[in-house]
């Protein structure tokens, strides 16, 4: 099987660990092991004397069982937790797919939602999210006509990186209507949940549906992506066994001390979610200042539900270029259209970390010399 190269990660390999103005993360504002502790009375010891031996390979019972708590229709051993998000991904596009099988994708999206089964040899179609009056819309009758007899898979991913789409229920259950009328399954990367702007919480795909397999990760909504914990969760017993064997061949199980520190934080998933929303929100009265006082340049498309939005600018070069010199000559970096396969002068935003009140004013001392602005 021969991979492209992921355009997002190759970019970031080159930038996230150099310029000092990162103004486009998809993960909240992370943590020290010290501070993640102090949550709860004798996390210290309970850490100190965990056991560094193999864990189970489908996940701690503990953590599982925290895990479906969050949802309302699954039970503890219909999920399978992984390493991040990332390998999830790559196991359910194996199991399910063969080459020849007919895939839709919501689009843009993270590459290796629609790349993993690429490469495997399926036809992928593309489920375009359009931009329309400051904020992002996809048509479901458009879905419909892009179904052939050979479609075995729909993914979508909701809240979306890199708009912050999110589907409402009604659009949930007409999704899952859909996929259940033709006989399709869903995979649907849910790993921005849980940090809903309008305080309204959605059903998880997979609550809804049987073929539906949901994806969750402790990196984003929570900030903690250097656990690399994630999961999955189906009521299809079918593809649960099949992806917990196809992960022996992968990290066989997670890290002892990650499942740990995964458990402390979701007992306190309500606190960490709340400093995080509010960090998101302050950051957004921030960026909706800035883009109103520059509404003859930037078309502001704030987010729904998550860290992240994409926006669009107006420009007498392309995308990928400004964004290249922009890092390269003021060090802050932020993500071209380009690298989604996205076609227009779009770039994305991130709202999660503390930091993006100084990067906002050096982006915007740079367009001031530049006379961008
Ligand atoms: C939509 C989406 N899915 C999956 C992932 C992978 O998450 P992780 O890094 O936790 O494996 C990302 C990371 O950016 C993402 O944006």
């Amino acid at each position: 099987m021969k991979l492209n190269d992921f355009k997002l990660e190759v970019y970031f390999g080159k930038y996230e660990f150099t310029a000092p103005y990162l103004l486009t993360q998809s993960d909240c504002e992370a943590m020290e092991v010290a501070d993640l502790l102090k949550f709860e009375e004798g996390a210290e010891e309970k850490l100190l004397h965990s056991w560094l031996g193999y864990t189970e390979v489908v996940g701690s019972p503990e953590l599982r069982s925290l895990v479906s708590g969050l949802y309302n229709n699954i039970k503890d051993d219909e999920i399978i937790m992984h390493t991040g998000a990332q390998e999830a991904i790559f196991t359910f596009m194996n199991v399910l797919l063969k080459k020849g099988d007919h895939v839709i994708s919501m689009f843009p999206t993270y590459q290796s939602l629609y790349e993993v089964a690429t490469s495997e040899g399926c036809e992928v179609s593309r489920w375009f999210l359009r931009n329309d009056n400051n904020s992002w819309c996809i048509d479901f009758q458009e879905l419909e006509k892009l179904i052939k007899p050979n479609t075995k898979l729909i993914v979508v991913n909701t809240p979306n990186n890199p708009t912050g789409y999110t589907f409402k229920e009604d659009e949930i259950i007409k999704l899952c209507n859909i996929a259940d009328k033709h006989g399709i399954y869903i995979f649907s990367d849910e790993v921005y949940r849980g940090l809903d702007l309008d305080g309204i919480k959605k059903p998880w795909i997979c609550d809804i549906y049987d073929n539906a397999v949901s994806l969750g990760v402790m990196s984003k909504a929570y900030g903690l992506a250097g656990l690399r914990i994630g999961w999955v969760a189906t009521r299809n017993k079918e593809i649960l066994e099949k992806m917990t064997r196809f992960k022996h061949y992968l990290s066989i199980c997670n890290s002892s001390t990650s499942e740990i520190l995964s458990i402390i934080a979701l007992k306190h998933s309500d606190s960490l979610l709340k400093r995080n929303i509010n960090i998101i929100k302050g950051n957004l009265n921030i960026a909706n200042r800035f883009f109103e006082k520059y509404d003859n340049v930037f078309q502001n498309n704030p987010p729904q539900c998550g860290p992240i939005a994409f926006h669009k600018m107006k420009l007498d070069k392309k995308i990928d270029i400004f964004c290249e010199e922009l890092v390269n000559n003021a060090g802050v970096l932020l993500l071209p259209s380009s690298i989604y396969d996205y076609e227009g002068p779009y770039f994305r935003m991130g709202y999660g970390r503390k930091n993006f009140n100084k990067g906002l004013d050096v982006f915007e001392q740079y367009l001031i010399e530049q006379k961008i602005v």
